[in-house]
């Protein structure tokens, strides 16, 4: 597969088959990603690869934080709610995915089973948390360079026929995640990427997410002199 089909056909994935990931290829995965540009090559970023019984752990834990009505609790700074056009955006995905999914507007109880499917990093077989240098918190370029490599990673996962989604729900409640995977003092959480084998009947992964169109995107000067 060459770049250009990975990036037009690379969509999230939210429903995986009940099958392991080989842990070579997840390091063939992680090089690739790991190729990622970052500002002056400071490659701020730090993998947490987990599967079996600490992702179980982990899952279970979110999920009973989450049931107890735990405020969410993550490590980067929390933003404030989406508005404007950026909120349009999210309740178009939202009913896009819902729609998909058969989940009625008002249906309260499998819309919530949804959400909880989130904070379960949708039972996929790995979860990789992805943190960077604490050091450099309050530099934002971390946070951009991070991020280009989790959209490398998720791409050459795709180009290798796996299937994934960057999952900011997994990591929300950032202490069970710290504490089950020993992460050290030094890295800060940004976000984890569920990923496995997609389950082609899951009707939420045959979901294509819109996007503006070039000549809203992208303002060109001097073409035309
Ligand atoms: C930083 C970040 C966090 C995300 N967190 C979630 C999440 O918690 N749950 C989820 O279902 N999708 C999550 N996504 C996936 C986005 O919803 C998705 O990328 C977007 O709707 C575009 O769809 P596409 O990836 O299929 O092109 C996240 C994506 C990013 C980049």
């Amino acid at each position: 597969m060459n770049v250009e089909q990975a990036m037009q056909e690379r969509r999230s994935i939210r429903g995986f088959k009940d099958q392991p990931v080989p842990r070579p290829l997840l390091e063939e995965v992680i090089a690739l990603g790991n190729r990622a540009p970052s500002s002056m090559n400071t490659q701020p970023w730090h993998l947490h690869v987990l599967t079996g019984a600490p992702l179980e752990k982990v899952r279970n834990g979110n999920t009973e934080r989450m049931l107890a009505g735990v405020p969410p609790s993550r490590e980067i700074e929390d933003y404030a709610a989406y508005e404007g056009e950026h909120r349009k955006r999210q309740i178009e995905i939202a009913v896009q995915l819902f729609e998909a999914m058969g989940i009625e507007r008002h249906d309260a109880e499998r819309r919530q089973d949804w959400v909880m499917r989130g904070f379960r990093q949708f039972d996929a077989p790995v979860s990789i948390v992805v943190c960077f240098d604490r050091a450099l918190l309050d530099n934002t370029i971390a946070h951009f360079d991070t991020g280009a490599m989790t959209y490398g990673l998720v791409l050459a996962a795709w180009s290798k026929g796996l299937g994934a989604v960057i999952n900011g729900q997994g990591i929300m409640q950032s202490p069970v995640v710290r504490e089950v995977a020993n992460i050290p003092d030094d890295q800060v959480i940004l976000t984890c990427v569920a990923l496995g084998w997609p389950d082609e009947e899951f009707e939420a992964n045959s979901v294509v997410s819109r996007r503006r169109p070039v000549e809203n995107v992208a303002r060109f000067l001097g073409f035309e002199e």
